[in-house]
């Protein structure tokens, strides 16, 4: 798992006037709105001494007051900034000490869904979100559904540029393993700043769905998909030459054996209502298929001895892929998840992922997330 990238938190609707606890990387966040609705994320653990600010128990539910969120425990009040501007416990007029502050992140809200940066990079370093071009423009329209997989969100990603899974695991993007003859057609590699990808033609079966069926005019389906850093990936699906379904992928590693999607999916023909509750049922279809087999893989994290795999050429977006990630490791941004968990596993130690302050401000109460050393 990667610091320093933005990660999808929750969607916009389960966000509303009361805190949201959310794992992500391993870590535990509080999201809230403030009084104009605005999303904001914060470290989940009090300073003071250890309470949930997003508490979910009905008896001690976390709040928000004003702009602020308040811990249930002693009622610390933090801004979205992370500094502590009330301890009641002093009265009112106390002075705050300048130590009172708990990790902030950067936060938008995009796609009926609210992204986080988790990491300490100031804002002109940080790596991009990837963009869902349509979203938005005339004659588009969206669907954004979530789903989870016990398994990491590598093996996710992995998954997206397999162009070899396709005819096993999916009945309608090929023929199911049936013909003699198949082979993995010809990849048109697609290598960018972020990520690698392919495009390609399949031969297929075709959608069982009549009307979204109808929207197909050749037996071959251009499609293809690419990674864009560790956990987001595109995937464009070319049925005729008009109809073209795009889709933006954001995998949130809640930690690191199990993963969250959320997946925005835009057409440009069948706009209507029905059409979308179509799609949307034909989406979880396939997911469940690559779910189905996914959740089975071993061991749910990619190996890290690229020895203890059989790469085929068919593999060699996946294997380029984790040359990128091997760059964001060399940067210094991967989690040292064996370190984290056993100091976790001492049950005497909390981490906080560093936010964009820490890289200017000392004072902080929480330790770091260990990472593994840049080189
Ligand atoms: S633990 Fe949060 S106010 Fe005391
Ligand atoms: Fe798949």
């Amino acid at each position: 798992m990667f610091i320093n990238f933005w990660y999808p938190a929750c969607l916009s609707e389960e966000l509303t006037e009361r805190p949201l606890k959310v794992m992500m990387l391993g870590c535990n966040f509080a999201l809230f709105r403030d009084k104009k609705a605005e999303a904001h994320c914060l470290s989940n653990t009090c300073i003071h001494r250890g309470g949930s600010l997003a508490c979910q128990g009905d008896a001690a539910p976390g709040k928000v007051i004003g702009d602020n969120i308040r811990c249930p425990y002693h009622g610390w009040e933090f801004n979205k900034d992370g500094d502590c501007v009330k301890i009641p416990s002093r009265g009112a007029d106390a002075p705050i000490p300048p130590k009172a502050k708990i990790d902030a992140y950067p936060t938008q809200e995009k796609y009926g869904i609210v992204f986080v940066f988790l990491g300490d990079l100031p804002e002109e370093e940080r790596p991009p979100l990837l963009d869902a071009v349509e979203f938005g423009q005339e004659g588009w329209a969206a669907n954004i559904q979530t789903y989870n997989l016990k398994t990491s969100y590598q093996r996710s990603i992995e998954n997206a540029i397999d162009p070899a899974h396709n005819e096993f695991v999916h009945p309608t993007h090929g023929f199911s393993g049936e013909r003699d003859d198949y082979v993995v057609p010809k990849l048109d590699l697609i290598e960018e700043e972020w990520g690698v990808g392919f495009m390609t033609d399949y031969e297929s079966s075709g959608t069982p769905d009549e009307k979204y069926g109808k929207l197909r005019d050749k037996a071959t389906t251009r499609a293809g998909s690419g990674t864009f850093g560790p956990s987001q990936f595109w995937t464009k699906i070319h049925p005729s030459g008009k109809f073209f379904m795009h889709q933006y992928t954001y995998d949130l590693p809640i930690d690191e054996n199990n993963t969250r999607v959320f997946l925005v999916n835009m057409r440009n023909a069948g706009l209507d209502d029905e059409m979308g509750a179509r799609l949307r049922s034909r989406n979880l279809i396939v997911a469940q298929q690559d779910i189905d087999v996914l959740d089975e893989v071993e061991p749910p994290q990619t190996p890290r001895d690229i020895t203890k795999e059989f790469m085929m050429p068919a593999d060699s977006c996946i294997v380029k892929y984790r040359d990128h990630i091997k760059k964001y490791e060399k940067n210094g941004w991967r989690i040292d998840v064996p370190k984290m968990n056993a100091e976790r596993a001492s049950g005497k130690i909390v981490h906080a992922i560093p936010s964009p302050r820490r890289r200017t401000e000392d004072n902080w109460v929480l330790d770091e997330t260990p990472l593994l050393p840049k080189s």
